[in-house]
């Protein structure tokens, strides 16, 4: 066990210099790993099913209703524990939250909620799908915006936060719902982790995750851009799942890892890495899976990341993994 770890380990620094060494004749890696933008969201793949429809009230084709360039409109944070209407507050505890941005027509009275989330849920978008027909591991990691008409103040009220947080005029509003169009068909796989060097706020960080609270604070940004104050009377605490490692090594996508087989050895490490996390039905699945990667990371202190459709090795150093509910004031 032991001299089969430990080959394995010479096989795979040795294909980790190689990999960092040809990704470095571009120069110095920049660090965090600028999130991939794409020209436009592909569809997703028939393999891919989603057990809850995604944004069953929104609108088909991402449309946002027009507002009067004079209307005011109230701008509310949003925030609840994931799934806490579902199976109790567990995840309230331990600050699994979601986040959303609500808005408010004076003119027409009508309210509206914006969230960016998983196509296929959290599980889906953590751990891939190993299918015995393909060679590698297969992920349904789409994230996506949805816009609806309405806001359930019980459901943000009592178990989180529901709070105005600034007005915009309606010629404002119109402008975001360009940008967050833009957004959406640009910025179209969902990450879990941040990947960082240490716990140290200051240390660097690797890998930005892209989630819905990421989604919460690009808005929030883009709105401060435009002018609008926007204060809160509260500490605004966002959850934050991450990783630690020493710097990050570039290790290639499916093609160069799975296409080739010069590569079969680190092939099979990611799938075997892989094998014990399947995507999951419940939260409760999800958050043994954590516990499950926490045992195997702190074993063999290998993660092998999937970034803009790319794989990465991470040497993992304690704490390894830390979920953290932490201010992000706003902008
Ligand atoms: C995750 O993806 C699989 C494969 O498409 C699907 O069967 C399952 O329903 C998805 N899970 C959820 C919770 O949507
Ligand atoms: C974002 O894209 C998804 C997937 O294509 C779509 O269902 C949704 O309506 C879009 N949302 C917005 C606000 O454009
Ligand atoms: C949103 O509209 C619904 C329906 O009119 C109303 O019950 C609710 O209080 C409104 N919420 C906010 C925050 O404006
Ligand atoms: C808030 O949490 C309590 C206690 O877990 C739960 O009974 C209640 O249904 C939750 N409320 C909402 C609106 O989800
Ligand atoms: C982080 O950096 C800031 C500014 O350089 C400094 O004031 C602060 O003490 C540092 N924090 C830690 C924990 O090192
Ligand atoms: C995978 O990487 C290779 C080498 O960098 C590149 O030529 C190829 O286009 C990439 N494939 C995809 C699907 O991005
Ligand atoms: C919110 O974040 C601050 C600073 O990051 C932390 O001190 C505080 O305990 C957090 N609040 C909660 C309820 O976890």
């Amino acid at each position: 066990m032991k001299q089969g770890t430990t080959t394995l380990c010479f096989i795979l620094s040795f294909c980790f210099q190689e990999c960092a060494l040809s990704k470095s004749i571009n120069g110095q890696q920049k660090w965090p790993v600028p999130y991939r933008r794409f020209d436009h969201r592909p569809e997703t793949d028939p393999y891919c099913q989603a057990l809850y429809p995604f944004c069953p009230t929104g609108d088909r084709d991402g449309r946002v209703p027009y507002m009067r360039d004079t209307d005011s409109i109230e701008v509310f944070r949003l925030q609840a524990p994931v799934w806490e209407f579902k199976y109790g507050d567990l995840l309230g505890k331990i600050h699994i939250m979601h986040d959303a941005i609500g808005f408010r027509s004076t003119e027409t009275e009508r309210n509206y909620t914006m969230e960016w989330y998983e196509l296929f849920q959290l599980g889906n978008c953590t751990f891939p799908h190993l299918r015995p027909e393909l060679n590698a591991p297969f992920w349904c990691n789409q994230g996506a915006a949805c816009f609806f008409e309405g806001i359930d103040d019980v459901h943000w009220m009592q178990n989180g936060t529901l709070e105005k947080v600034g007005r915009m005029t309606g010629a404002q509003f119109n402008e975001l719902a360009k940008w967050v169009q833009y957004d959406n068909e640009t910025g179209i796989f969902y990450e879990t982790w941040t990947v960082r060097a240490d716990p140290n706020p200051n240390s660097t960080v690797w890998f930005e995750s892209y989630d819905c609270s990421q989604f919460v604070h690009r808005t929030y940004k883009k709105i401060a851009e435009m002018g609008v104050d926007l204060v809160s009377k509260t500490q605004t605490n966002y959850t934050k799942i991450y990783l630690f490692s020493g710097e990050p090594s570039y290790l290639g996508n499916d093609s160069t890892i799975f296409g080739q087989s010069s590569m079969k050895t680190l092939a099979a490490e990611i799938k075997n890495f892989y094998h014990s996390f399947r995507p999951h039905q419940s939260p409760q699945d999800f958050i043994l899976s954590l516990f499950e990667i926490f045992e195997k990371v702190v074993l063999e202190k290998n993660f092998y990341l999937f970034y803009n459709f790319e794989y990465w090795h991470l040497p993992m150093k304690p704490p390894y993994i830390q979920i953290t509910y932490e201010e992000i004031p706003l902008p």
